[in-house]
């Protein structure tokens, strides 16, 4: 397949929805971020990355990190992790408490701000550095050493953080956090700071297209494991919108409040997509455009 054609077909067919959207305005670091740019990068087995626009700029790659805390936490600790977070979309914006409460401190998925906070929490213990860990796994996976925390995002998130530390003392008061919860947001707000380019992301998820292998040829989680980190995301990696994007595009996707989506072809490739403007789910405009496009034209999917 000819991805760089592919890749400049699309920006070209998604361009009048660059700009449009909103940029988060609860961070305001992020909100600061120039709306109209967008890239996009494709990543296949053999090792090619392929681009198109803006796809070597960093940018906040926020909820993205939820999946690779997710596949280092079971990787490191085994599925004990779900006893404590669910595996169930939520119908619910990423930052909702209101589920929290009758099912007993117990998030519905990974991927919601909750239940991302029980895994880095899990991450703490297992590691005790959650947030260095997973920025060395990050700089390993995408080849790019590089890869830094913002501290300029990091502060700004502290600094907005009540919801997140009302979301994690909530849980703590059910049993469901080990960690103080002031180390836990800390570490929780560096691990959204970390910036990453659509080529650095493409990369890094390589290891859910490649059945759960590492790119210097480990492996990391079981070919079951791997499918389990994939389904999760199509069914709740968009949160409030996830079956909105298994319609329009059929794979596996993490999106971020950066403008970030990461999306995987089993066993062919990794996209990623980023353009600042977002729904009103959080979810970026031009980039769920963009891997609509993507699936339309290469029939590439999972169904
Ligand atoms: O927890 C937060 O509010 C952010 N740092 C991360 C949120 C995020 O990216 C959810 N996204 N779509």
């Amino acid at each position: 397949m000819d991805y760089q054609a592919l890749l400049e077909q699309i920006a070209a067919d998604i361009a009048p929805l660059v700009g449009s959207g909103t940029p988060a305005e609860y961070i305001p670091a992020l909100a600061a971020v120039e709306p109209a740019q967008f890239g996009m990068a494709v990543a296949d087995l053999e090792g090619n990355v392929f681009g198109v626009g803006d796809w070597q700029v960093p940018f906040s790659a926020q909820s993205i990190t939820k999946v690779f805390a997710l596949a280092l936490a079971l990787a490191e600790g085994g599925d004990g992790l779900w006893e404590r977070v669910g595996r169930e979309p939520s119908g619910n914006p990423f930052n909702s408490l209101v589920q929290l409460e009758y099912e007993n401190g117990i998030p519905r998925n990974p991927f919601i701000n909750a239940g991302a906070l029980v895994v880095t929490d899990r991450l703490q213990t297992l590691t005790g550095d959650a947030s260095s860990e997973l920025l060395d796994f990050l700089r390993a996976e995408s080849g790019n050493p590089g890869l830094a925390f913002d501290a300029e995002v990091a502060a700004s998130e502290q600094e907005h953080g009540d919801r997140n530390a009302a979301v994690a003392h909530f849980m703590a008061s059910y049993g469901n956090i080990d960690n103080p919860v002031p180390a836990l947001l800390d570490h929780y707000f560096w691990q959204c700071s970390i910036e990453m380019s659509c080529a650095d992301l493409a990369r890094a998820g390589l290891f859910l297209a490649r059945h759960g292998l590492r790119a210097d040829g480990s492996r990391l989680l079981t070919r079951s494991e791997a499918k389990q980190i994939n389904a999760v995301m199509l069914t709740c990696g968009t949160y409030d919108a996830a079956g909105e994007f298994a319609y329009r595009v059929g794979l596996p996707g993490k999106s971020g409040v950066g403008g970030g989506i990461v999306a995987v072809v089993p066993g062919q490739c990794v996209l990623a997509v980023w353009s600042p403007g977002l729904d009103p789910h959080g979810n970026s405009v031009a980039g769920v455009a963009a891997l609509d496009r993507f699936t339309t034209l290469t029939g590439l999917s999972v169904f």
